[in-house]
This record gives structure tokens, C-alpha cells and sequence, in this order.
């Protein structure tokens, strides 16, 4: 009798009857994930395709007129700018986040929107929650729920099933890892398991053009269970996060087929669910009238918009032979190329300083955009003196100290001048041509010039 099982090698794609701790073939442990798999090589079924039908042909690139892609709007104004315009059909977005962070709340007050006004039709699969818990939670969000149908249900075969029969145009499963396919052995939530049922619902997606929606949860090691194997799958990758302090949530896009990536939606959690703010830069500068030493506000781009965040420093004489260097929400090696370049082409020395840096507001910033702030900020605490508080600051620092510009400048300095700010120190390359009404700007090319103007 042919294995109905079998197991395959993530490293090398070994196939194996039984599961063992290490690969044969490739000698790798713990790779071996369940599989579904009908014959052994050699199987007539095993064959990829079907030999009768027509043989597949290639065809011109430019013969092919591409679908419409603008997709319908979710309704949800944050959400729509991170998915790159709306919800596209046929679309597979998955969204991670760490528990009670606000995942099934988004994507109820999403298919609510969404399906309001007859505008498509939503089925709502939950595997976590009793058909119960889900209405209560949408009469406190306040959605009437006539267009949106509800399956509580975990079984792939069954909600497939469903799919195919209520044919919707937005579907949500909530969440992935409950899901189980029958096809295989193993137990809900681990890696095979996840893995085909995502294939599965990617398949319906494609072939029914809904656009379906997973719930991820996030691993203890911060990763979508499923150790990332989804991310390669689907066509939109979201993360969701927040401070557990804070009522601001934010959505993150990570990959996108449809649109920018690294876009950021910002939401506060209130008592009616997720209200979208839209002035993001006001909650980021929640500031005291006083400016204190060591905090500097810089223009960031996220994604599309730019954003005014305060970053933070604080430089304290060191007891230890390592001083420590701790950055939160910035690169930790950025920062310390920073605090070289500080000491070679300013003079500044840190190497006795326990250096501490912060971007307030729980937001991670990637760009180098930063780089000036966080410098100045850095010396700001170690001087004790504070920057003028109408003062913002971007630009990345180079190497050799130079001061190297950053992309959408002008637009960085208008947002600035929007929020009341009334100078600007930037990269020589990022002083716009014209002058700016209200704002007094200070491009210096180089480091040292830039410490010297303050
Ligand atoms: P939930 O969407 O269940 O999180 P997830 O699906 O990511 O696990 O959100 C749960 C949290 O949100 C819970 O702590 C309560 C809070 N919440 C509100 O503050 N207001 C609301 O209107 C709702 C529905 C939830
Ligand atoms: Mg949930």
C-alpha cells in the first residue's frame, strides 16, 4: 500500500515516509514538514498536469491587456492607502499581529464598510471565536451584519465548500493557523498544516477571484507562524502593531504586489472599534512647551507621506568597561556608525557615555533620513543643551561626514512648516530653490557645519 504521507525537506525538498529529526539526504535537522502527497515518483498520479488536455502555449507579452487593477475600496481610508488603493480581486493579504492587538476588529469594521451599500458580499470564517463572541463583537462596533455572512468552522474541505457556494467577493479566515486540511496528518497551526491550507485558499482566490484574507499570528520570535513560508505566498503581507500603553495602533505593509510598501496606516483603538487618524504627525509630537535637552523632532517618510517624529537621546557617564548603546526603534549599528562618525568629523567623544536613543511613539524608522536627528540629538544630551524647540532636522550622515540628502525634501519641509515649525537645518542638497514662507532653513553640507550652526 502506498504512504497517503509523507515528508519533505525544507532545505534540500527530500521526500521521506517517516518524519525524523534530520534530513538523509541533506543532513539538516528539524526540516522535515509534513506534506500533502499522492504517489511516489514513478506514481501515474504523481504526474504534474493532465497529459490529455490541450499542451500549454506562451504568448506575447504586449498581447496581453492587463486586468484593471485598482481594486474596490475597503471602506477603511488607512487600510486602503497600506493595500496601495483598495482590495484587489483575486488577491491574497495576510495580516499578522501579536494577540488582542485589534486583527479581527480591523477586518470586521473593514467587511462592514466593505459590503455596505451592496457594494460586494463578505464571508467571515472564524476559527477562534464562537458565532457569538463575533456578533457581540459587531454590535458594540455597530454594523447591522445584513450583508455579511458568518461560518465558524475550521475544517479547509468544509469552508471551501461554503466558499464555493456563497461565492464571495471579500472572505476572511480567521485566523490561518486554525485551519486543517484533511489531507494531512499533522495538527492545526503547525507548519505543513498552514502551509497547504494557505495553498488551498490562494487556489480559491485565483481561481473564484475573491480576495481572501488570512489572520497570521505572530511567533514568540516575531515571526507569521509558519516560519515566514507564507510571506512567499500570498501577494500582500500586513503587520499590525502597537504599544501595549497606547491606544495608536499601526498597520504596516511589508510586501506588496499591488502597491508601495513600508506605508504605514495609523488607527486608535476606541470604544467603537478602530478610528483612522488622519493627522499622524500630531499624535507622534505629543511635545512639552519646553524643549529639553536631547530631544530632537525630524521629518520621516513613511511610505508615502512624511511624518513628524521626536526622536530621543540620552548620553550618561558610563561605569562599565562596554558602555552601552541601546537604540529603540532605529538600527542599533546605525547608531553606532553615528556616534564614529560623531567622534571623527566632530570631535565629539562618546566611547566613556552610556548612549541611549528613542523614537517616540512606539514607531520603527528604517530610513537613514534620520541620521542628523538622531546625531544632534545625541550631542544635544551630552551638552545638556537643548535645541530650539521650532526647530525640525533630516538628512543622512555619510562617512566621511558629509551631509547627503534624502529624498522628497520640499515636501518634508512643507509638512514641517504645516505643524507651526519655524526652522529647518537639512543637507546643502535638500535646500529648496525657492524661499519657503516661515520657515528659516539652515543647509550646511557637511557635519561639522551643521554642529557648528546649532
Ligand atoms: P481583537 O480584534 O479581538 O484582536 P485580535 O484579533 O488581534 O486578537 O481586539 C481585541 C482588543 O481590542 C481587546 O483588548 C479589546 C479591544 N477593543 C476595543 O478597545 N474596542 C472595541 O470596539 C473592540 C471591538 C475591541
Ligand atoms: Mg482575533
Amino acid at each position: 500500500m502506498r504512504a497517503k504521507f509523507a515528508y519533505q525537506c525544507q532545505g534540500c525538498g527530500a521526500l521521506a515516509p517517516k518524519w525524523s529529526g534530520q534530513c538523509s539526504d541533506c543532513g539538516a535537522w528539524n526540516t522535515l514538514v509534513e506534506i500533502a502527497y499522492s504517489g511516489w515518483p514513478g506514481a501515474a498520479e504523481n504526474r504534474p498536469g493532465d497529459v490529455s488536455a490541450e499542451p500549454p502555449r506562451a504568448c506575447m507579452l504586449e498581447a496581453i491587456s492587463p486586468a484593471e487593477e485598482a481594486g474596490i475600496p475597503s471602506g477603511v481610508g488607512e487600510l486602503d492607502r497600506v493595500l496601495g488603493g483598495g482590495i484587489v480581486a483575486g488577491a491574497v493579504v495576510l495580516i499578522g499581529g501579536d494577540p488582542g492587538i485589534g486583527k479581527s476588529t480591523l477586518l470586521l469594521q473593514m467587511l462592514a464598510a466593505a459590503t455596505g451599500e451592496g457594494k460586494c458580499s463578505g464571508l467571515y470564517v472564524s476559527g477562534e471565536e464562537s458565532a457569538q463572541q463575533v456578533a457581540l463583537r459587531s454590535r458594540r462596533l455597530g454594523i447591522d451584519g445584513a450583508r455579511i455572512k458568518l461560518l465558524t468552522e475550521t475544517r479547509l474541505e468544509s469552508i471551501l465548500g461554503v466558499a464555493a457556494q456563497e461565492a464571495p467577493r471579500v472572505m476572511i479566515i480567521d485566523s490561518i493557523q486554525t485551519v486543517f486540511t484533511e489531507a494531512l496528518a499533522s495538527a492545526p497551526g503547525s507548519v505543513g498544516q498552514v502551509r497547504e491550507s494557505a495553498a488551498q485558499l490562494i487556489r480559491f482566490a485565483k481561481s473564484s477571484g475573491a480576495s481572501v484574507f488570512l489572520v497570521g499570528h505572530v511567533t514568540k520570535e516575531g515571526m507569521i507562524a509558519g516560519p515566514r513560508v507564507l510571506e512567499h505566498m500570498v501577494d500582500t503581507v500586513l503587520y499590525f502593531e502597537g504599544d501595549d500603553s497606547s491606544r495608536f495602533r499601526i498597520l504596516r505593509s511589508t510586501k506588496n504586489r499591488y502597491g508601495p510598501v513600508h506605508e504605514l496606516g495609523i488607527f486608535a483603538m476606541t470604544e467603537g472599534g478602530l478610528r483612522p487618524v488622519t493627522n499622524p504627525s500630531a499624535i507622534f509630537l505629543q511635545r512639552h512647551a519646553q524643549s529639553a535637552a536631547g530631544s530632537v523632532v525630524m521629518v520621516c517618510r513613511q511610505g508615502t507621506r512624511p511624518l513628524l517624529i521626536e526622536v530621543q537621546a540620552l548620553v550618561d557617564q558610563s561605569f562599565l568597561a562596554n558602555p552601552r548603546r541601546v537604540a529603540v526603534g532605529l538600527d542599533p549599528n546605525r547608531l553606532a556608525m553615528l556616534l564614529a562618525v560623531l567622534h571623527r568629523h566632530g570631535g565629539i567623544v562618546t566611547h566613556d557615555q552610556d548612549v541611549f536613543v528613542n523614537v517616540v511613539g512606539g514607531i520603527r524608522v528604517t530610513e537613514t533620513g534620520a541620521d542628523l536627528a538622531v546625531t544632534l540629538a545625541v550631542l544635544s544630551s551630552l551638552r545638556g543643551r537643548p535645541l530650539p524647540a521650532d526647530m525640525v532636522v533630516f538628512g543622512e550622515v555619510g562617512l566621511s561626514g558629509e551631509l547627503r540628502p534624502v529624498p522628497n525634501g520640499n515636501e518634508r519641509l512643507r509638512e514641517a512648516a504645516k505643524h507651526g515649525f519655524r526652522r529647518a537645518l537639512v543637507p546643502k542638497a535638500n535646500a529648496p530653490r525657492r524661499e519657503m514662507a516661515g520657515l528659516e532653513i539652515t543647509a550646511p553640507a557637511r557635519l561639522e557645519a551643521a554642529l557648528a550652526s546649532i
